[in-house]
């Protein structure tokens, strides 16, 4: 039997829940509309020679390169963003050195740190789960060597200000600050200009979630050109696959989708808060694709009464600070009709209702 190094052996296991996933899926912050059809309409004419080649990264990060307003060198495409977190990580961590993260967020951050052998330093927001700013500079030290913040935020759909985000580069020049703009598109806020002050400042972006393409597994990682040279010589030349650099420049030209998907989550998201506002609902208004709600002790039963109605929802009591959290992806309207009666039955059934005025 072979020993796993011991930064390995001492991970915390991620399992998303992906089993069985029939029904409504609110769980995943998925795009649940599916992606623009001139994707699919793309990859009808797939042929066998697109398969049978290496795929050529360059010429679709000149692409996604224009369309960000940066060179290429600055861009790297990567396996989503979750391969970006990592070559960042291979790339800037020795074993002992340390990584600041805000709790709660995206459960990979502290897995793909800590497999390097570095030590994940967390830093827990408060009960409305703002930026813990003071917190997070307090946790600077001379062996902190990157930091990772998602803007918004995973599970809670806050989002740090971008004065934050800068004090945060100025306070650690010697670490790689990556900001992950996941969910940029629902939000509208991002840090990539400040890109060229900044050496120290790398920006993630994702098509998993408004560009509804999670399948292909595709991210964008942006940074000072000097610091993705090295980034590159981690990364396997052709870790995009040919699949996924055939749809991206099509889902980068169909703004009309994108613009019209945004705005049906925009408005879902606003109708669920007043539904929960009009249920008594305790949630944290939120600048992405989902809310987190405060359930309470039956957030389990919540999560399966919701399940039996076909809608699946993602129980985030596990995390850090969210004990009887749930949070809801937000699909489209009429998903979200059949969600909205779904919650309110839940919700009376389960007698979570404080406040119903209608
Ligand atoms: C904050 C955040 N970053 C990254 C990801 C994963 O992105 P990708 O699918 O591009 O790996 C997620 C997925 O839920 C996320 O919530």
């Amino acid at each position: 039997m072979l020993k796993a190094r011991q930064a390995v052996l001492g991970l915390k296991e991620y399992h998303p829940p992906l089993a069985g996933r029939s029904g409504l899926r609110l769980d995943f912050n998925e795009n649940t509309e599916g992606c623009s059809p001139r994707v699919l309409e793309r990859m009808r004419q797939l042929t066998a020679d697109d398969l049978a080649r290496y795929p050529e990264r360059e010429p679709v990060e000149k692409i996604v390169a224009a369309k960000l307003g940066v060179t290429s060198e600055q861009v790297l495409l990567t396996n989503g963003v979750d391969e970006g977190i990592h070559l960042l990580c291979e790339t800037y961590l020795e074993a002992g050195d340390e990584v600041v993260v805000v709790t709660p967020t995206f459960g990979m951050y502290e897995v793909l740190a800590a497999a390097t052998g570095a030590r994940v330093v967390s830093v827990q927001c408060d009960g409305e789960f703002r930026f813990p700013l003071e917190g997070v500079l307090r946790a600077v030290s001379p062996k902190t060597r990157t930091m990772i913040i998602a803007s918004p935020n995973n599970p809670t759909g806050t989002a740090p200000t971008r004065e934050e985000i800068l004090q945060i580069c100025r306070a650690a020049p010697q670490a790689a600050v990556l900001v992950d703009e996941a969910y940029y598109d629902f939000h509208g806020h991002t840090v990539l200009a400040d890109i060229d002050g900044l050496p120290n400042l790398f920006v993630a972006r994702t098509f998993s979630k408004a560009y509804g393409l999670a399948g292909l597994r595709v991210g964008i990682l942006v940074g000072a050109a000097a610091q993705m040279r090295p980034v590159r010589r981690v990364a396997s030349p052709y870790n995009v696959n040919a699949v996924a650099l055939l749809a991206l420049p099509e889902a980068l030209q169909d703004g009309d989708y994108l613009a019209c998907h945004v705005a049906q989550v925009r408005r879902g998201r606003e109708r669920l808060a007043q539904h929960l506002d009009r249920l008594g609902i305790r949630y944290w208004p939120s600048e992405a694709n989902f809310i987190l709600m405060y359930i309470g002790s039956r957030h389990r039963d919540f999560a399966e009464a919701m399940r039996q109605r076909g809608i699946l929802v993602r129980d985030r009591s596990g995390d850090p600070g969210c004990d009887g959290c749930v949070r809801i992806t937000i699909g489209t309207s009429e998903q979200m009709d059949k969600a909205l009666a779904a919650l309110e039955a839940v919700a009376t059934e389960l007698r979570l209702v404080k406040g119903v005025s209608a």
